[in-house]
């Protein structure tokens, strides 16, 4: 199939060409580099298939324009799909494919890194000491061990992150509407949300983001939460409201913040912009808090999950050439979140 990947990066493009000739598949793929999105859309001419990414905008009107143009299908090269309008997909006939599962590890190690450097602020130390500043006064951290992790979301990532957590000596709580058994043998516990904020010194965010879970951490949820709580998000950035945990920094409610993920990171991320003028003012105020940690969607970012998302994007394109569906498919149900994240509504 001939194939338009776009937001392709240097690294994309090593690894897809990799599978696609590992798997001796033969795909004709054709790496773009802008985003996907209103204008770009007509890039995709000649193509049976589009290749996305977490910041391309596959909406109703990017779905028709594909269709249009005859495009068969979509294959995400992300697990969350949050960005496709899969109803608009159902009713034109595209099937949507994703990658469901690459490197959990990944993902759950960059936010248990997240922590540790929040905590013992290893950013404030690497440009102490490169300035020749060995002054501790200010890096004062706590001990993981005995304290209470509240992980929001128990599927692959969140349950790896409860391992990571349980190494440490901390206790573990969770809120999912899908509990997971495995989370019990790991030594957690699953409790109502409202339980969880009350309790938790770190609360990590890991569930996807659907109209249900949409600013779940509002300013209603921060005021629950325990004063000096650590804040880690590397879910999707709209599953906290930027606003009320500014908020809730300024006056100290937060005491640590990580974040992988922003609300309006299309705008931003996986782009070079040092040479420009920030015109985030929310993203520029979060920068300036020194017990703020902020990645640029990096999370993902390991040689094995590459790997492993190259290949799952071959096996969803060969599938879709063969049978009209990705090997993965995703479909409308799905983005509808099987219960709302309201505090005390979920186990
Ligand atoms: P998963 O599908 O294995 O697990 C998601 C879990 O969230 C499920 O157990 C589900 O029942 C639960 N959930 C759904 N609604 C919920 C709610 N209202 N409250 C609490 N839990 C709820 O997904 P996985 O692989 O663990 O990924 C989680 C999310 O992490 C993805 O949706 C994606 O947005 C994000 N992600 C971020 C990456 C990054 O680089 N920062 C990379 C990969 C995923």
């Amino acid at each position: 199939m001939r194939v338009s990947v776009f937001s392709t990066k240097r690294y994309d493009r090593v690894h897809l060409e990799a599978a696609n000739a590992a798997a001796g598949a033969g795909h004709e793929l054709v790496f773009l580099e802008p985003h996907l999105g209103p204008d770009t859309v007509s890039l995709a001419a000649g193509s049976d298939a589009v290749c996305a990414f977490v910041n391309d905008v596959v909406d109703r009107p990017v779905l028709a324009a594909l269709h249009a143009l005859r495009v068969r299908g979509i294959v995400l090269r992300s697990a969350g799909y949050n960005n496709v309008d899969l109803v608009a997909a159902g009713e034109l006939g595209m099937p949507v494919g994703r990658v469901p599962a690459y490197s959990p590890h990944a993902v759950a190690e960059h936010a248990a890194a997240l922590i540790l450097s929040l905590n013992r602020k290893i950013h404030r130390a690497y440009a102490r000491v490169r300035e020749g500043n060995f002054e501790l006064d200010g890096l004062l951290g706590f001990d993981l061990h005995g304290r209470t992790a509240g992980i929001v979301g128990t599927g692959k990532i969140g349950l790896a992150l409860a391992r990571i957590l349980a190494g440490f000596g901390c206790t573990i709580l969770a809120s999912d509407p899908f509990p997971s058994a495995e989370l019990e043998r790991i030594g957690g516990r699953y409790v109502p949300l409202a339980d969880l904020l009350a309790c938790a010194d770190i609360v990590s965010l890991h569930c996807p983001l659907t109209p249900q879970t949409r600013h779940a951490i509002d300013a209603a949820a921060i005021a629950t939460m325990k004063p000096g709580v650590m804040l880690i998000n590397t879910s999707r950035g709209a599953v906290i409201d930027t606003a009320a945990v500014i908020d809730g920094l300024k006056c100290g409610r937060i005491g640590y913040l990580g974040l992988d993920v922003y609300e309006e990171e299309g705008d931003l991320f996986f782009e070079d912009l040092s040479g420009q003028v920030l015109q985030d003012d929310a993203f520029a105020r979060l920068l300036t808090f020194p017990n703020v940690l902020i990645t640029g969607h990096q999370a993902f970012f390991t040689e094995e999950a590459l790997r492993a998302i190259a290949e799952t994007t071959i096996a969803n394109l060969n599938a879709l050439e063969q049978g009209g569906i990705p090997l993965h498919p995703v479909r409308a149900e799905q983005a509808l979140a099987p219960r709302p994240l309201s505090a005390g509504a979920d186990r």
